[in-house]
């Protein structure tokens, strides 16, 4: 699929704007702070209804103005669509093709994006909650059996969380609560595993690609109890565990095992890349990782994805920006934000489309 234009209104610095993209490569080229990120913004709000920046979307209404409004036409296997989303103070509206859609899953999935943020290389700084959270994310997109696994799933959480905090805790009682945790969460590891399976297939062939040398990428999925066969087996090994650790359920008043507790682990060639990865060696691991995920896309549902690439040469060398670029497939619609044309030069195919982005903005088509 790709994004033949999209319109920003009152959105962040833009007042009212039309940009006109090209299936392939498109740079978008302009100084600091000129709206550059606030354009993939747009792009990522239409295809998932949320920004990648923060939680409070108002903040992306124009100053001094009632709502913001982005509209997109996408172009995909089955025809052409019209977006819209509108952010009011109080709210927020989606439609297609003119038609209002109640629920975010109908708009979701119109427009399939995968972005690559600076924000993402905190990945390997923060707490297990972000790299959970990003896949959870991108599992989500793909799966609505594990979406609903892992709503069932919190739901269940939060009332053993609120049964634990009861003056009074009956044992039967807690169990029930417990055994609830069991299915969802068995389904959960093993959808976990086959993901994780699937983009280690592919992770060393992108970033050896990037890199420009044969290296062994993997990510390493840490589930709290193993995956088998037999998911009577694996309950029978969760009620174990559950009972392990029940005294300090009850001290703290909490779950302190389960899926929500899990993590992953970046291995190149065997080291922890949060621990000895410079920042160069981190990012390309983060562009394999989302490459990596465009494929997945692309085997689930016979269509590739969008790929958002925000600021992605700096702490690369030169050498590593042009493999980035020869690596980028001329099937996937590709939007790449810079400052410096030189990195366009680089690889100045007659296919790439330059959007200057300034004042008075020109689309070099
Ligand atoms: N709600 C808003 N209303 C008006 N302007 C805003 C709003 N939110 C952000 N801006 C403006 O948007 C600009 C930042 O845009 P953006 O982050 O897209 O820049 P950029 O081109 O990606 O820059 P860099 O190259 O530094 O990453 C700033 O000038 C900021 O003042
Ligand atoms: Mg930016």
């Amino acid at each position: 699929m790709y994004v033949e234009s999209i319109r920003v209104k009152n959105f962040r610095n833009y007042h009212n704007q039309t940009i006109n993209f090209k299936n392939g490569m498109n740079i978008l080229i302009g100084p600091n702070g000129i709206g550059k990120t606030n354009l993939l913004e747009a792009l990522y709000l239409l295809s998932t209804t949320r920004s990648h920046r923060n939680n409070d979307e108002k903040e992306i209404i124009k100053f001094n103005e009632e709502f913001a409004a982005v509209e997109g036409i996408v172009v995909n296997k089955f025809g052409t669509d019209k977006l819209d989303v509108i952010i009011h103070k109080r709210g927020k509206t989606l439609s297609v093709n003119n038609v209002l859609v109640k629920k975010n899953s109908e708009f979701i999935g119109k427009l399939n994006a995968v972005l690559f943020s600076p924000n993402d290389m905190d990945l390997f700084d923060s707490s297990p909650r972000d790299r959970r959270r990003l896949i959870d994310m991108e599992m989500g997109k793909l799966s609505r059996a594990y979406m609903f696994n892992l709503s069932n799933y919190l739901k269940y959480l939060k009332q053993r969380n609120a049964y634990l905090k009861q003056p009074k805790v009956d044992d039967v009682m807690l169990e029930t609560y417990t055994e609830l945790l069991f299915n969802p969460q068995i389904q959960i590891i093993k959808e976990r595993n086959s993901f994780i399976n699937s983009l280690n297939a592919y992770l060393s062939y992108f970033y050896s690609e990037i890199s420009g040398n044969k290296n062994k990428l993997q990510i390493v999925y840490k589930s709290f109890i193993k995956e088998k066969n037999n998911d009577e087996l694996m309950k029978k090994e969760m009620k174990k565990t559950y009972e392990s650790i029940k005294e300090r359920d009850l001290i703290l008043k909490q779950t302190n095992i389960g899926i929500h507790r899990e993590d992953y682990e970046f291995y190149l060639n065997n080291m922890n890349v949060s621990k000895y990865c410079s920042q160069g060696q981190k990012r390309m691991v983060i562009l394999a990782l989302k490459l990596s995920i465009v494929q997945i896309i692309y085997q689930i549902k016979r269509e590739y994805p969008i790929l958002l690439l925000d600021d992605v040469f700096s702490e690369l060398d030169g050498e590593h920006r042009i493999c980035l670029l020869r690596l980028l497939p001329n099937s996937v619609q590709t939007i790449i934000t810079t400052t410096d044309l030189r990195e366009v030069n680089l690889i100045r195919r007659q296919d790439v489309n330059v959007i200057k982005i300034g004042k008075g903005m020109m689309n070099n088509g």
